[in-house]
């Protein structure tokens, strides 16, 4: 096992574009850290280069400590974990969790090769399967194969390239649980690309966010969610995402276009002076006002809007208001929706209301705004005024003592185990 450290990563093709633009990272060992971004922000570019698969432009790449940029990829000893349709269909299990070792020809004696695979097979719970073809396995079983190839190697790492992108969302969902549980049992140092936010935020230790080669963030998933550095990283992740609205400052209230929103005087103050602010209000920061509890009214606000239409999903709904920008907000919106990747925002903002609510569209509607947790944004820098960085740093810290609390446990059950 391995910590894996990125200093000031660069990587231009030869086009002279900044594929990877001044990356830096450290990955501690045992760590699993996710690379998120939409598609073209560099995640494949990145791990390629920790796997030696591409060159280095310029910045260090360190495996314990050690400068490995001129290494080549078979002496860095990490293995990439491929998609499970990578197996040999006409090779049984054995077989294609051997194969990596096959290639080692003459290296390794039939005995040892047998003893790595079978101790493989035990640690993914494998063992009865290892006559049969991958055809006729699940497709939990098939991906436990492919990280059985990695695991013979004995590699330092492991890192995935959007392992789950061509399966389907059930699968997926399995599968994603399957690789967290097998990462916490082994304790790998992984990194894992992927563009898809919700798979980040289950995964990882730590997710890094990556926009067109610039590393945005590097936080535990709550901080991520909880304490975004800029619109980027907050649009970017949550589902559904975060609303932006336009906002003007009149004493303590923002004025926006779906009514006026009293807020707590630390956020009035970062949007003081400012022409105009971007609100950042998460779905569920709303809530139909009359299924609010008393005690909770007074850190909020109420306020009254028409909702278009309502949808009833059984354990909430999703409530939606339309609202008319201004030019420059929607250019505004527009861009950041392309720089996502995502289909264009439309100017609308969406709440989620209790399932028990009665409300329905085309009627007048009480909604209640928790505003202590809203994020106030500065429109030309997409900065977050709002960033409360010791919470954020302390819910990283938090995530990162649960983690090596796990693993402590998943020692000691591992060590009871062998001396059965
Ligand atoms: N071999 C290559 N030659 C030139 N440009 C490349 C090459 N591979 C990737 N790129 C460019 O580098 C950027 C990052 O690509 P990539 O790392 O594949 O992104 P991601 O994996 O995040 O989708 C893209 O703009 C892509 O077009
Ligand atoms: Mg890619």
């Amino acid at each position: 096992m391995a910590s894996i450290t990125l200093k000031n990563i660069v990587k231009k093709y030869d086009d002279g574009f900044p594929a990877v633009n001044d990356v830096s990272i450290d990955i501690a060992d045992g760590e699993f850290v996710i690379l998120v971004g939409p598609s073209g922000c560099g995640k494949s570019t990145l791990l390629r280069m920790i796997v030696g698969l591409e060159d280095i432009t310029s910045g260090d790449l360190l495996i314990d400590g050690k400068r490995v940029n001129e290494k080549a990829p078979r002496d860095r000893n990490l293995a990439m974990v491929f998609q499970n349709y990578a197996l040999y269909p006409h090779l049984t299990v054995f077989e294609n969790i051997a194969f990596p070792l096959r290639l080692n020809k003459g290296k390794l004696t039939e005995e040892r090769v047998k003893e790595l695979v079978l101790g493989a097979a035990k640690t993914l719970e494998l063992t009865d399967h290892l006559e049969r073809k991958p055809g006729n396995l699940s497709g939990g079983q098939r991906q436990r194969v492919a990280m059985g190839r990695a695991i013979v190697r004995q590699a330092d790492a492991f890192l995935f390239d959007e392992p789950l992108s061509n399966l389907d969302a059930k699968l997926r969902g399995q599968m994603r649980a399957e690789i967290s549980q097998m990462q916490r049992r082994l304790g790998t140092t992984s990194v894992y690309v992927t563009h898809d936010q919700t798979e980040a935020m289950t995964l990882g230790d730590r997710v890094a966010v990556l926009k067109k080669g610039i590393l945005q963030q590097i936080a535990s998933p709550r901080e991520l969610y909880e304490q975004p550095v800029n619109l980027f990283v907050a649009g970017f992740i949550g589902s559904p995402s975060m609303n932006f609205l336009p906002a003007t400052l009149d004493g303590t209230v923002l004025k926006t276009p779906i009514g006026d929103i009293p807020v707590p005087e630390e956020k009035a103050a970062v949007a003081r002076g400012k022409d105009v602010v971007l609100l950042g209000v998460r779905p569920e920061f709303f809530e139909d006002a009359s299924l609010v509890e008393e005690h909770k009214l007074q850190h909020g606000a109420k306020f009254t809007a028409e909702l278009t239409h309502t949808e009833w999903l059984g354990n909430e709904q999703y409530g939606y208001i339309d609202f008319e920008p201004s030019p420059e907000v929607r250019e505004l919106l527009q861009g950041l929706a392309r720089d996502m990747d995502a289909e264009e925002l439309r100017p609308q903002v969406v709440v989620t209301l209790d399932a028990a609510s009665r409300i329905r569209g085309g009627h007048p509607a009480e909604l209640w705004l928790d505003t202590r947790r809203l994020h106030i944004f500065d429109p030309s820098s997409g900065d977050n005024l709002t960033r409360d960085a010791a919470a954020g740093e302390a819910l990283t810290e938090e995530a990162a003592a649960e983690r090596k609390e796990e693993i402590e446990r998943a020692g000691r059950a591992r060590t009871a185990a062998a001396g059965e």
